[in-house]
C-alpha cells in the first residue's frame, strides 16, 4: 500500500522525508521517491525502483535540499513498479505531486488532457491529476484553488499533496478514501498517510476527514470540508502506548490488539472503497484480468486464518455465485487433489511463513491453477512475495499468540474481495453499495460492541470452574463460534468445542448439562428462529446458555439463559461484529484463570516448520 509523507520548514526536509518513508515500509512497496523544492524555487526530484535505501543512496550528495518538499512509497496499481511510474509525478517542471488511491476515471480524463496538450510519461492515473492541477493552476494561479477544483472532476479514493514551484513556500493536501493526517511543528508542518512516519518530528496530529482539503504552510494550517467550508480539525496527541511494541495502558497485548480492531478494520478498508463500490484495482494491476474467469476458488490457511477462510466461504458463495473450498494446509498438502485450471488459489496467513501454508502453495503451483492470491498481514513475507495477487489486511504487528485483529481484519479484507469478485459474477450494483456501507460501519459497531467489555467480564465468571464448553453457531456464524472456541481454548485451557447448530442432535446434546456452558451467536438472520429451537433443546436438558444475540431477535434472559444484546448489524457483516465479544469473553476466563494470556503454553505466533 502506498505511503506519502510531506514536510513545510525552514531547514532542509530530506532526512525528515527520507526517516518518514523508512517508517512506511512495513505497509509495502515496490519503488519510493521524493521532491522538493530548492533555495532557487526549481523541483528536484528522484525516484527508484526497490528499497527506500535505494532512493537514500541515490539522493545523497545530489543537492535534493529544500524546505518543502513530498516523498511516497509506491504499491503498483496503474503500471508495472519503474523509475517511470513511481511517484512524484511532475506536470512540466514546476508541480509535484504524490497520490495514495485510485482515480477510476482516469482513462477518461487522460484522454481529455492528452488532446489540450498535455504530456504523459507514465502509465499511471496520477500522472493525469498532475496535469489536470497544472491546468486549474494556470487559470486560477492559485495552488489552493487549482487542487480544489481539480479533484471534483476526480472519481475513486484518493489522498494527494502537491507541490509548486510558483509557490515554495506551502503545500496542497486532501483526502477523499485514503487515510491523511496532519503532524503539527513548531515553525514546521507535515503530512503523512500514517501518522508512525512521522513520530520522530511531532507527537501532535490532526486527523483530515473525507473531502477536507488543507493549505500546509510553516507556520499555518488551513483546512476546508467538501462544502468548501473553513473547519478546524481537533489537535490530537499521540500517545506513546499506541505503539505497536508497547502494551501501554492495556494488562495484555491481547486486550490492546482487541481494542485496536475499529482503527484496523478501518484501515483495511481505506483506499479500497468509495461510498458505494469497492475499487478493484486497489486490489492490484492484475486483479481484473486474474478475478476474470475464476471459476472456483480453493482457499488454504491454518488455525484462526482457517477459520476467517471459511467465513469467507460463505460469502464467496452467496455473493459471487462462484462455487468455493476450504481447506486446512496440512490436510491439503498431503493428500491427492485436484485442481481445476480456472480456479484461484487464495492462501491466508497472518504472518505469511506458516510453512503447512506455504508448502501448500508450491504445491498447488506445480498442478497449475489460474492465479495465487495471499491475504497477508505482513509485507515482503514469503506468501506475499510468492503471489500474484495480494490485499494487505493493515492490522499491523500483532504481538498477542492468540489472533484478534488479524482475524477481523482478513475477514474485512476477504469481503472486499468477495465483492470484487461478485461484480465479475453479476453482482447487482445495489447490493454491492448496501455491503459497502455495512462495511464502512463496522469501525462504529465494533466499538459498540468493546463498550460491553464490563458486562462480559461479569459473564466470564461464570467459566471460572468450568472444564468444558460447547460452541454452536448457524450458517457464517459457524466458523465465528469454531474462532470462538479456539480463543477459549487456546488461552484459558479450557475445553472447548463448536458445532454447528443444527447438528446438536447427532452427538453434543449427550454431553449438555448444568457443567457444560453452551454459548450461542444470533444476529438477527434468517436463521434466528431455527436457532432459537436449538437453544430450546439446550435448555430442556439443563444446560446454562451465554447468547450474544441482537438486541432486536427478542431472545430474553431467563433462568439458565444468559443474553448480550449486541447492535443490529447487517447479515453479511455479523460476523465480523459478533467475533469480538467472543474474544472479550476468552480473555476475560484466562485472565480470571491467571493463564499466560499473551504466551499461552505450548503455542507459537508463527508456525514455521511443520
Ligand atoms: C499459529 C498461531 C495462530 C494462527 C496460525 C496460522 O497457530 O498461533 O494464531 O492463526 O498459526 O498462522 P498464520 O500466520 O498463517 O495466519
Amino acid at each position: 500500500m502506498c505511503g506519502i509523507v510531506g514536510a513545510v520548514s525552514e531547514r532542509d526536509v530530506q532526512g525528515i522525508l527520507l526517516e518518514g518513508l523508512r517508517r512506511l515500509e512495513y505497509r509495502g512497496y515496490d519503488s519510493a521517491g521524493m521532491a522538493v523544492i530548492d533555495g532557487r524555487q526549481a523541483i528536484n526530484r528522484a525516484r527508484e525502483v526497490g528499497k527506500v535505501a535505494a532512493l537514500a543512496d541515490a539522493i545523497t550528495g545530489n543537492g535534493l535540499e529544500g524546505a518543502a518538499g513530498i516523498a511516497h512509497t509506491r504499491w503498483a496499481t496503474h503500471g508495472e513498479p519503474s523509475q517511470i511510474n513511481a511517484h512524484p509525478h511532475m506536470s512540466g517542471d514546476r508541480l509535484a505531486i504524490v497520490h495514495n488511491g485510485i482515480i477510476e476515471n482516469y482513462q477518461e480524463l487522460r484522454e481529455e488532457l492528452k488532446a489540450e496538450g498535455f504530456e504523459f510519461t507514465s502509465q499511471t492515473d496520477t500522472e493525469v491529476v498532475a496535469h489536470l492541477i497544472e491546468k486549474q493552476f494556470r487559470l486560477s494561479n492559485s495552488l489552493y484553488e487549482a487542487v480544489s477544483t481539480a479533484i471534483e472532476r476526480l472519481r475513486g479514493a484518493f489522498a494527494l499533496a502537491v507541490i509548486h514551484a510558483d509557490e515554495p513556500d506551502h503545500m496542497v493536501v486532501c483526502r477523499e478514501g485514503s487515510p491523511l493526517v496532519v503532524g503539527v511543528g513548531i515553525g514546521e508542518n507535515f503530512i503523512a498517510s500514517d501518522q508512525l512516519a512521522l513520530l520522530p518530528v511531532t507527537d501532535r496530529f490532526m486527523f483530515l476527514e473525507e473531502g477536507d482539503i488543507a493549505d500546509i504552510r510553516r507556520d499555518r494550517i488551513e483546512i476546508h470540508d467538501r462544502n468548501k467550508q473553513p473547519v478546524e480539525r481537533a489537535v490530537i496527541r499521540f500517545e506513546h502506548s499506541q505503539d505497536a511494541a508497547e502494551k501501554g495502558e492495556y494488562r495484555h497485548f491481547m486486550l490492546k490488539e482487541i481494542h485496536e480492531q475499529p482503527r484496523v478494520i478501518r484501515a483495511t478498508t481505506e483506499g479500497r472503497v468509495t461510498n458505494t463500490r469497492v475499487l478493484e484495482q486497489a486490489l492490484g494491476t492484475q486483479a481484473g484480468n486474474l478475478l476474470e474467469d475464476v471459476r472456483h476458488v480453493q482457499i488454504i490457511a491454518c488455525g484462526t486464518s482457517y477459520h476467517a477462510g471459511m467465513v469467507a466461504r460463505y460469502w464467496i458463495e452467496e455473493l459471487a455465485g462462484v462455487p468455493c473450498s476450504v481447506e486446512v494446509a496440512s490436510e491439503f498438502r498431503y493428500r491427492k487433489h485436484v485442481i481445476q485450471p480456472d480456479t484461484l488459489f487464495l492462501c491466508i496467513s497472518q504472518s505469511g511463513e506458516t510453512a503447512d501454508t506455504l508448502a501448500a502453495l508450491r504445491q498447488a503451483k506445480k498442478a497449475g491453477f489460474r492465479a495465487a492470491m495471499a491475504i497477508c498481514n505482513v509485507p515482503g513475507s514469503s506468501l506475499v512475495r510468492e503471489s500474484d495477487l495480494v490485499i494487505m489486511t493493515q492490522a499491523g504487528p500483532e504481538i498477542g499468540v492468540a489472533s484478534t485483529k488479524a482475524f477481523t481484519t482478513q475477514l474485512t479484507a476477504l469481503l472486499i474481495f468477495t465483492l470484487a469478485l461478485a461484480r465479475h459474477n453479476g453482482l447487482e450494483e445495489s447490493r454491492e453499495a448496501e455491503i459497502v456501507e455495512a462495511i464502512r460501519l463496522l469501525p462504529s459497531q465494533v466499538d459498540q460492541v468493546l463498550a460491553l467489555d464490563g458486562d462480559i467480564a461479569e459473564m466470564s465468571k461464570s467459566f471460572m470452574d468450568k472444564n468444558h464448553s460447547l460452541f454452536l453457531g448457524r450458517g457464517a456464524m459457524f466458523p465465528v463460534a469454531l474462532e470462538g472456541a479456539l480463543k477459549l481454548k487456546e488461552i484459558s485451557y479450557i475445553h472447548a468445542e463448536a458445532y454447528p447448530a443444527g447438528e446438536l442432535k447427532h452427538g453434543p446434546l449427550a454431553l449438555v448439562d448444568g457443567e457444560m456452558p453452551v454459548v450461542t451467536v444470533a444476529p438477527n438472520n434468517e436463521l434466528l428462529e431455527k436457532l432459537k429451537s436449538n437453544l430450546e433443546e439446550v435448555r430442556a436438558r439443563g444446560g446454562e446458555l451465554f447468547v450474544f444475540a441482537d438486541q432486536a431477535a427478542d431472545v430474553r434472559p431467563q433462568e439458565g439463559i444468559h443474553v448480550m444484546p449486541l447492535p443490529s448489524v447487517h447479515p453479511i457483516t455479523s460476523p465480523i461484529v459478533y467475533t469480538v465479544p467472543l474474544q472479550l469473553l476468552s480473555y476475560h476466563v484466562a485472565v480470571l484463570k491467571g493463564t499466560d494470556v499473551d504466551q499461552p503454553r505450548n503455542l507459537a505466533k508463527s508456525v514455521t516448520v511443520e
